[in-house]
């Protein structure tokens, strides 16, 4: 682009496309900054994941009992991730063979279900309240 010295007065309104560029290239770094960090810090922090409802079903419906429910993020929301991981709980699905046998030896569900802490084992359905998936 020529510059006559004509244009001197709308050069100032005007920006140069070269500052155009690294405007465009600070915003897009911004983006990317940006991007890069919730990708890497919402996984592990997120609210979403610690909502998450995770089911155990190994071995209820075998024995005729629904699927149990255990909802991750309230136990979070009361309990500190150090009381369960790995107190109780190795952290990582499916990594825990929990049974009704080791709850009610105070072990798994049952350190906490024993109806001074939580509510009891007794209560069944509170826990086993999942989805039935077969007929
Ligand atoms: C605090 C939660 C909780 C309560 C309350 C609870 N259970 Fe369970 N129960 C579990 C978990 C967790 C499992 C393992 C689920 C799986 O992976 O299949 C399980 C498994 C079972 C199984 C599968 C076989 C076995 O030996 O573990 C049976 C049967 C069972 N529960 C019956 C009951 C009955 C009957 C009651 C009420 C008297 C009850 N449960 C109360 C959490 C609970
Ligand atoms: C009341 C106990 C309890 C508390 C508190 C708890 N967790 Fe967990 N967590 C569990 C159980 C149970 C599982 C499932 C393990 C299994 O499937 O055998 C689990 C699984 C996980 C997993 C594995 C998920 C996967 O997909 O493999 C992660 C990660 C995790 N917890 C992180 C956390 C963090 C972070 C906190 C604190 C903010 C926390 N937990 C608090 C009980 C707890
Ligand atoms: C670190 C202690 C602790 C452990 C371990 C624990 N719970 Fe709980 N749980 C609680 C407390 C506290 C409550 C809330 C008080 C109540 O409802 O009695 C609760 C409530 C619940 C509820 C009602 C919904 C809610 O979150 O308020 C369900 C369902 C439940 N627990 C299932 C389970 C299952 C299944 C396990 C094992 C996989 C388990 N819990 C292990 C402490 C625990």
């Amino acid at each position: 682009m020529k510059r006559g010295r004509g244009d001197a007065g709308k050069r100032r309104n005007t920006v140069s496309p070269f500052r155009r560029f690294v405007k465009m290239i600070m915003r897009f770094l911004i983006a990317f900054i940006v991007t890069i960090f919730t990708a890497l810090y919402l996984p592990l922090n997120s609210v979403s994941a610690l909502e998450e409802k995770m089911v155990f079903n190994r071995y209820a419906e075998k024995y005729d009992m629904k699927p149990v429910v255990f909802t991750h993020g309230l136990h979070s929301k009361r309990n500190k991730c150090e009381e369960c991981h790995d107190a109780i709980f190795v952290k990582k699905k499916g990594g825990n063979d929990i049974n009704m046998s080791k709850n009610s030896k105070g072990l798994y569900c049952g350190k906490c279900h024993d109806g001074k802490t939580a509510y009891p084992l007794l209560k069944c359905e509170r826990c086993h309240s999942g989805e039935t998936t077969k007929k």
